[in-house]
This record gives structure tokens, C-alpha cells and sequence, in this order.
């Protein structure tokens, strides 16, 4: 199964290129499903689904759209129903008690991260089913994406170190601190409610991580705010293990426009289009011009697609396969590679956690599991090299 995963900044085109790339891929014969991640769903919208009222639920389910192609926009009032039950139900009971009536405790009680996570399990589980080809996510704007990609190995490592000892502890003190705790303490239905959902979403890490599987596309347009932000998103996919294959960028002023108002528009975005050529090299960058018009309907996302991928070109083809990070042995020092094009000397930490390299750029921090070979050494020395942030491990004096 192949995952493209298209994230951005807001409101630069991303859905109209999801929708665009998951009807290319049914028209090439995959079975496809473009899920929306974005809790402000508008995936049935760029198809024209319009009889349907403004808030419907058909797609809460994957909703078919035409031979191959079905759409889902992940509902998360539903998810909770179906999965989320009992961490659901002591979130509300300990909301309450702090004077929320009920259905304010319910909507408190969805927190962040549930969307990804419950799309996180059906990827996993259409995965398991074999169920489609080509899944293409439509995610909400960088920031929620992030997240969408740090959530697996948050999870992990709470699972690993948090989990089991607020479990265990729990069990032990429940019974006496409920009596004098003012909130109730959580039930260990709750626990195994968490216990099953990291189940459902057990081993999508390492699908996310492998560019034969996952590969993420960048939208942005030719304008410099948008751009920095999808350079920051570039080195944050690359610090979570993902590859970026692609960087599109929508909305180029076609030659057609000779109009004098945008004259300073075409210059700009001339600069900035060969500042990302520089950038991103050498992930390749395409162009995709301003329609004169929204791209709504499945015509309209025909017509987009057919520029994107010209001369039917292949959206799930595997393009790019180096990863983002790799291990390698030296003769007396191992390193850790991280490929790394726009981060500066001065703002990259890096320690040491248990078996584990932490790594934080800016606001940004990724866990980065050592191999058993490397789990022991200690980073003494990183360097910046041709875009790769080259750590040195060795083990301590
Ligand atoms: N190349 C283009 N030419 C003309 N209109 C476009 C183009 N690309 C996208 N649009 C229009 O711009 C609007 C926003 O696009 P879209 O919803 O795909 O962006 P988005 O990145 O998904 O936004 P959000 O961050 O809100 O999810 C839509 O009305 C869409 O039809
Ligand atoms: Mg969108």
C-alpha cells in the first residue's frame, strides 16, 4: 500500500491536490482512498457533493465517488463512539466534577491529537484488509500534520515508559486515594481502552517511515512567508523520518495573466520559484498554475490532475527512497545521518536519553531510537555537512 501524505500551510491548495492526485490514481486503476485529517473537512466539497446539506455524515464511512475512488473524512464525534469509549467517559466524569455540565465535559473531552490518532488506526487497519492501493491524506495545516507524524512515537515512548507505571501504580493506590483525591482516579478500563488503541495503531511508525511506503508532498505557493513555512515543515518531516518526494507549488501566475496590477506579483514569484528550485534540491518541484477559477467538481479535479501529472504520469510511483536519517559504522566512531538542508549550526541541540538520541531544532524535538549496536554511545561531536546533520557517537571515556 502506498501513503502520500499532503500537508502545507493554510489554505495553499492542499485538498485540491489530494482530491486531484486520488482521481488520477482510481482513473490508473488503484484502489484509492483520499481521508481527510483536517477536522475542518472540505473534501466532499472540492468533489461538489452540494445535495447533501452543509454538515452531513456520509462520509464519516469511506464514501465511494466513482469507480475506484472513495473519499472519508474522519468524524470525530463517531470515532469516539466507536473507539474512545472509556477514555472518553472518565475524561467527561472528571470534567464534570469541576462544575461542566455534560455536554460541555463531552466536547472537552475530545483533545488533541484524537482525529489523527483514529486516522492513524484506519490507515493501519485498510493496511491489514488490504483493502486500497493508494491512500492519500489530506491533512489539516502544518502544525495539526506535525503532530499527525510526532503521534506515533510520542505514543511509543509513552507507552514504553509512562504507561505501564501509571498502570501499575494506579492499581495499587486506587483503591485508597479515591477516597481522599478530588477527582475520581482513572478505572484500568481506561487503561486498556489506551492499551487497544495502541494496538490499532502498533507498527504504522515504521510505515510512516519507510519512503517505499510513505511519501510526503509539500504544497506552498511562491511567496515567501509561505515558503519559510514549508521549509520549516520540510526539516521537521525529514527529523521524523519521513520522506518528502515532492514539493508542489500551486498557484504560479500563468504567462496569460499580462494584466499591469500583477506585474509585481510575477516578478516576486519568479524570484522565490528559483529560490525553492535551490532549496529543495533535489527534490523535485512542480508548478501548478492559478486556474481562473475554484477547482470544484470532479471535472475541474480531472483537469488539475492532468497538469500534475502529465502524460498520465503515475502519482504512487516511488521516487525518492534515500531516508531521511541512516546509521553508519566508521572505524572507531559510529554516526547518525540526518538529512537536515535548512537548519543552522546554532540551533540544533542534541542529547542523550536511555537508548535514545534527542534531537531539537527550535521548537521542534524528535526521539530518534538507536540501533541495540549504538544504544550505549554517547554523541560527542555533530557537524554540518552538504544539507546532512552528521552526528558522531562513541562510547563514553
Ligand atoms: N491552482 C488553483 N487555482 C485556482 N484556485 C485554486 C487553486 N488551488 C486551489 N484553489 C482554490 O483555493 C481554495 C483553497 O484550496 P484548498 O481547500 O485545496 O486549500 P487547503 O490547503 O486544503 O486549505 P485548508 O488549509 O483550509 O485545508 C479552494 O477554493 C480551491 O478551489
Ligand atoms: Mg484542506
Amino acid at each position: 500500500m502506498r501513503i502520500l501524505l499532503y500537508s502545507g500551510k493554510g489554505g495553499v491548495g492542499k485538498t485540491s491536490l489530494a482530491a486531484a492526485t486520488g482521481v488520477q490514481c482510481a482513473k490508473l486503476g488503484y484502489r484509492t482512498l483520499v481521508m481527510s485529517v483536517d477536522p475542518a473537512h472540505s473534501l466532499a466539497d472540492c468533489f461538489d457533493f452540494t445535495s447533501d446539506g452543509l454538515f452531513h455524515s456520509r462520509t464519516a464511512d469511506p464514501l465511494n465517488v466513482f469507480a475506484k475512488l472513495d473519499i472519508h473524512e474522519v468524524n470525530i464525534q463517531r470515532e469516539i463512539k466507536r473507539h474512545w469509549q472509556e477514555i472518553s467517559t472518565y475524561i467527561t466524569s472528571v470534567l464534570r466534577t469541576s462544575g461542566l455540565n455534560e455536554v460541555e465535559a463531552e466536547e472537552m473531552a475530545i483533545f488533541p491529537g484524537m482525529e489523527e490518532l483514529s486516522a492513524m488506526m484506519y490507515v493501519n487497519q485498510y493496511r491489514r484488509e488490504n483493502r486500497y492501493d493508494v491512500v492519500v491524506l489530506d491533512c489539516a495545516p502544518t502544525a495539526e500534520s506535525l503532530r499527525f507524524v510526532s503521534m506515533p512515537t510520542t505514543l511509543d515512548w509513552y507507552m514504553r515508559h509512562v504507561f505501564p507505571l501509571q498502570r501499575g501504580i494506579l492499581k495499587a493506590v486506587r483503591p485508597i486515594a479515591n477516597k481522599i483525591s478530588p477527582v475520581e482516579l482513572p478505572p484500568d478500563s481506561y487503561f486498556s481502552n489506551i492499551r487497544r488503541l495502541y494496538e490499532r495503531i502498533e507498527g504504522i511508525d515504521e510505515l510512516m517511515e519507510d519512503p517505499r511506503t510513505t511519501s510526503v508532498r509539500l504544497v506552498t505557493n511562491a511567496e515567501k512567508m509561505v515558503v519559510r513555512e514549508t521549509q520549516r515543515a520540510f526539516v521537521y518531516f525529514s527529523l521524523h523520518g519521513l520522506t518528502v518526494d515532492r514539493i508542489i507549488v500551486n498557484r504560479v501566475l500563468p504567462d496569460s495573466v499580462q494584466d499591469g496590477f500583477f506585474q509585481q506579483w510575477r516578478e516576486s514569484q519568479q524570484v522565490l520559484l528559483t529560490e525553492i528550485e535551490n532549496y529543495f534540491a533535489p527534490s523535485p518541484v512542480v508548478q501548478v498554475p492559478l486556474f481562473p477559477h475554484e477547482i470544484l467538481g470532479l471535472k475541474r479535479l480531472e483537469q488539475l490532475a492532468g497538469l500534475l501529472y502529465p502524460g498520465d504520469a503515475d502519482p504512487a510511483a516511488v521516487e525518492r527512497t534515500e531516508r531521511p536519517y541512516e546509521f553508519v559504522k566508521q572505524p572507531d566512531f559510529y554516526e547518525v545521518r540526518i538529512r537536515m538542508p535548512f537548519a543552522e549550526k546554532g540551533e540544533i541541540g542534541l542529547f542523550k536519553k536511555g537508548d535514545e538520541l534527542v534531537v531539537e531544532i527550535g521548537a521542534f524535538r524528535r526521539h530518534i531510537g538507536l540501533p541495540t549496536s549504538m544504544a550505549s554511545l554517547l554523541p560527542v561531536r555533530a557537524r554540518l555537512e552538504n544539507r546532512m546533520l552528521v552526528v558522531e557517537m562513541k562510547e563514553a571515556a
